[in-house]
């Protein structure tokens, strides 16, 4: 697509609202209770099924009395496979490293099962290779196999835990995390952060889905099935058909307030125990031998600097014997500390420092400094290194093969196993919840004319939500999940075996008047703090999937929802317009569990009846985020247990109240890089001729370089290289325009902060796009060459400035950044905001 710049003139000053660089929020006032010396008595003491042996505790001292200060502190060192190379493994032969969401070998995306395993074979060799470190101490690999091993290409994706919590079946689960644990192992990988045990109290919270539940029942109960089924029961523990597994994030994750994550829990410290501490008590008895630190505060101090929740009362009262690793530079956000500099942690209890990005060198060397000068209390490394050391003779890693030697390794034909993928299909089917049948619309007679409508009808991706294949869910094709089958899918697959036509259709069009629709829609895929939402009304302000679902209701035909989210969310237009409505939550790889559920057969039979019951309580106002069961006053629109089975009646009527409170019509600034790419926008690099849609953390196209930095969150900004070779292009859009002229009116502005690396050599031109012959553009270059490297800065335009794209009314990409020169910079924080009174650069705005 041409591009007509026009480039304005440049007006107004630049502001230098500086941004001070930060590792994140800082620690806020200790209340007494934290700082409480006593355990309470109701924190029990967790017999584990997994005892202490004379044996290993023999060799854990016989081997860490032969250790160096440097190799003790290197097993406390957990990088990321991003940031080292197998010579820094060989030099200094960390305890363990990562692969964060998203992140593959070679930051390939189509990584083979072969790549995984190479990965890890040269990364054990160069662990057990002591020429240089002088320790033969074998690494291990953690990875986030949270519904299935879902950062490798083809694995079976589990319905997430939302899901499975309604299913509520803790066999179920030891099944799918026996699945998951030999699909981990073919890829040569030790060990699994999951399962998640949060107890979700705000469902406005992003992490809502990794949830089973707001009760803490559920997740006790599956806390410890899930263990069991990674780690293996008796003979089996631990086997090379089984896998480590964490516990996580401890504690209170599930409850902070207004559902932030990485937020603050103001619980009672009974609560604390009886709500968000539920998960432990199941995955401490089964054995799991690593807890997570949770990002969050309790009374404002950061879980990785609790000495009393972490020491005092999961080590010592709980009698967790295992080794507390921390989150994503978790470590960092304690006050007084940094990425790379954190003592605070260790002193508090922490075993091992999760530092992902170059922060891992410094952070080991200031460690070590840091025991030699009695900062940290040497038993204290000694306690953690003998955690580690512990756990890895229980995995028997000292006697296992390596990586690329082991039973499972590199059989490519567990990576979605067809027997795995029965067990996610039998997931799926467990995991529907009916909230509505009017008239017992379901089940459907498959030997009819179906049409399937709605984004998420065909689309593998949407239905797998977060941490899929990317960590954010997002920039997956249908094609990324080879022997994985979308809804519609599963739908025309049994509607064709009946002898019935089933008609995709994602804009609810069609030729000839179906007999009843099915219509797939929901959330967008999210991950983490990215998916924290203001209220839980479904689409404020853009109901377009209310106007298919009423599209197809005018011409009477009977229509099903099903909806796909990572929480209950506030839908009470969507059910009015729907006949049936079936929370399918996000099910994952194995979309023909919905139609096994919604069609008969073809005498009429139902084939699978719904069993899932609500294991969240279902909201009857976009405010009631924090409704659980057990409340005072609990007046939800449907209740926790809630689930109709086939032939129940239907209690939902079609006149559910619709009203929403009305400053939401408010015009809100619209987010394209806030925390994550928003939907519907996507990135792409390249040039203007050929650009590349960014599906990974770290990508080349052209004479563009991208990659995903972390400056307050994980992953919320985006560093650009121009290399100069060509006129490269970074551009943020989306497939359908964007009306922008409302902030036009208001004086809005194109706003973005900015931190410049290297100074561009060439013209920087920003730039927006309406079409085939239909920009504008603004010369940037002055405001970049001025800015002071290595701060951040605000950048805002006055969208007036960008009026020759005909006055906005319909932009695709509100973002194009041009230059053929050489430079490097980052962005966060991209919006187009209303009431932006003296932006950066100026146009002449009319109005006040
Ligand atoms: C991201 C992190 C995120 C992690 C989760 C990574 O790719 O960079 O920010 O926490 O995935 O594993
Ligand atoms: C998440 C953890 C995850 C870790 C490693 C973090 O961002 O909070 O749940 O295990 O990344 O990927």
């Amino acid at each position: 697509m041409r591009l007509k710049y026009t480039t304005s003139v440049l007006l107004g000053a630049l502001s230098l609202g500086g941004i001070a660089a930060c590792s994140g929020p800082a620690d806020i006032d200790q209340t007494p209770l934290a700082n409480q010396k006593v355990v309470p008595d109701y924190w029990p003491h967790i017999e584990s099924e997994v005892k202490q042996s004379k044996d290993t505790e023999t060799q854990v001292k016989k081997l860490l009395a032969g250790m160096t200060l440097e190799q003790k502190v290197a097993q406390l060192i957990q990088p990321e496979i991003r940031d080292i190379s197998v010579a820094d493994m060989r030099r200094y032969g960390f305890g363990s490293y990562l692969n964060g969401g998203g992140a593959f070998p070679d930051n390939n995306k189509h990584a083979s099962v072969q790549d995984w395993i190479d990965l890890a074979e040269a990364l054990y060799q160069a662990s057990v290779d002591d020429s240089l470190d002088g320790s033969t101490i074998p690494t291990m690999w953690g990875t986030d196999a949270v519904h299935g091993h879902n950062n490798v290409i083809g694995a079976t994706l589990f319905p997430h835990n939302i899901g499975l919590g309604a299913a509520n079946n803790p066999q179920l689960i030891e099944k799918i995390a026996d699945a998951t644990a030999k699909e981990v192992a073919a890829t040569g990988i030790d060990w699994i952060f999951a399962p998640t045990v949060a107890v979700t109290r705000d469902d406005r919270w992003g992490r809502t889905y990794e949830a089973y539940s707001e009760d803490p029942e559920i997740v006790r109960d599956y806390a410890y099935a899930i263990v069991k089924g990674l780690q293996g029961r008796d003979d089996n523990f631990l086997s090379q058909h089984k896998v480590l597994s964490t516990v996580k994030h401890f504690v209170g994750d599930g409850g902070t307030q207004g559902g932030d994550d990485q937020g603050n829990n103001l619980a009672s410290e009974q609560e604390l125990y009886e709500i968000h501490a539920q998960g432990y008590v199941g995955g401490l008895r089964a054995g799991a031998q690593s807890v997570m630190a949770s990002f969050n505060s309790w009374h404002g101090k950061k879980l990785h600097g609790s000495e009393y929740l972490l020491t005092k009362v999961l080590k010592e009262r709980m009698g967790f014997d295992g080794f507390v690793v921390g989150d994503w530079n978790g470590h960092g956000q304690i006050s007084g500390c940094s990425n790379d500099n954190c003592p605070a942690a260790i002193n508090a209890g922490l075993d091992v420092f999760m530092v992902p990005t170059n922060a891992w060198k410094p952070l080991l060397e200031n460690t070590v400094n840091q025991v030699r000068e009695g900062v940290i209390p040497l038993s204290r490394l000694n306690d953690a290194v003998s955690r580690v050391l512990r756990v890895k003779l229980r995995a028997g890693l000292f006697n296992k093969p390596s990586p690329a030697n082991r039973p499972l390794a590199g059989d490519s034909t567990l990576i979605g196993h067809p027997e795995h993928r029965q067990i996610a299909r039998q997931a799926v089917r467990a995991s529907l919840v009916l909230l509505k049948n009017k008239g017992q619309l379901l089940p459907l007679d498959p030997n009819q004319h179906i049409l399937v409508a709605g984004d998420g009808a065909d689309n593998i991706g949407k239905q797998s939500g977060g941490w899929t294949i990317t960590w954010q869910g997002t920039g997956n094709k249908n094609t990324d999940f080879p022997g994985g089958t979308s809804i519609y899918g599963g739908i025309s697959e049994a509607v064709n075996a009946a002898g019935g036509k089933a008609e995709l259709s994602v804009d609810g069009s069609f030729s000839q008047t179906p007999d009843v629709a099915i219509v797939v829609f929901g959330e967008e895929p999210y991950a983490e703090g990215n998916g924290d939402l203001a209220n839980l009304e479904y689409q404020r302000g853009n109901k377009r999937d209310l106007a298919l679902l009423r599209k197809l209701k005018q011409q009477n035909i009977p229509v099903v929802s099903v909806f796909l989210s990572g929480r209950p969310m506030w839908v009470n237009p969507e059910l009015n317009a729907s006949d049936a409505f079936v929370a399918a939550w996000l099910p994952g790889s194995e979309g023909q569990g919905v139609a096994d559920v919604l069609l008969a057969d073809n005498e009429g039979n139902i084939r699978y009846d719904f069993n899932g019951k609500l294991s969240f309580s279902w909201p009857a106002t976009p405010e009631q985020a924090t409704v659980n069961i057990g409340d005072d006053d609990y007046q939800p629109l449907l209740p926790y247990g809630f689930g109709l089975r086939y032939g129940e009646k239907n209690i939902l009527s079609d006149t559910l109240d619709e009203s929403v409170d009305a400053d939401s019509s408010e015009l809100e600034p619209l987010a394209l890089l806030e925390n994550a790419i928003r939907a519907p926008w996507s990135m792409s690099i390249g040039t203007a001729q050929n650009q590349t849609a960014v599906t990974s953390a770290v990508m080349t196209a052209g004479p563009v370089k991208m990659r995903t930095m972390d400056r307050f969150v994980q992953e919320d900004a985006r560093s650009i290289i121009f290399d100069g070779s060509a006129s490269g292009q970074v551009r943020i859009g989306a497939p359908f325009p964007q009306d922008l002229r409302s902030y036009l009116e208001r004086s809005g502005a194109l706003s973005m902060d900015i931190l410049v690396q290297n100074k561009p050599t060439k013209a920087v031109i920003l730039g927006m796009d309406c079409g085939p012959d239909c920009g504008a553009g603004v010369d940037i270059t002055e405001q970049l060459q001025s800015m002071p490297a290595d701060k951040w800065q605000t950048l805002s335009i006055g969208l007036a400035c960008f009026r020759d794209a005909q006055e906005l009314a319909g932009v695709f990409s509100p973002f194009i950044l041009t230059s053929k020169g050489t430079a490097s910079l980052s962005l966060s924080k991209i919006s187009i905001r209303p009431d932006v009174e003296s932006p950066s650069i100026k146009c002449g705005n009319p109005g006040p």
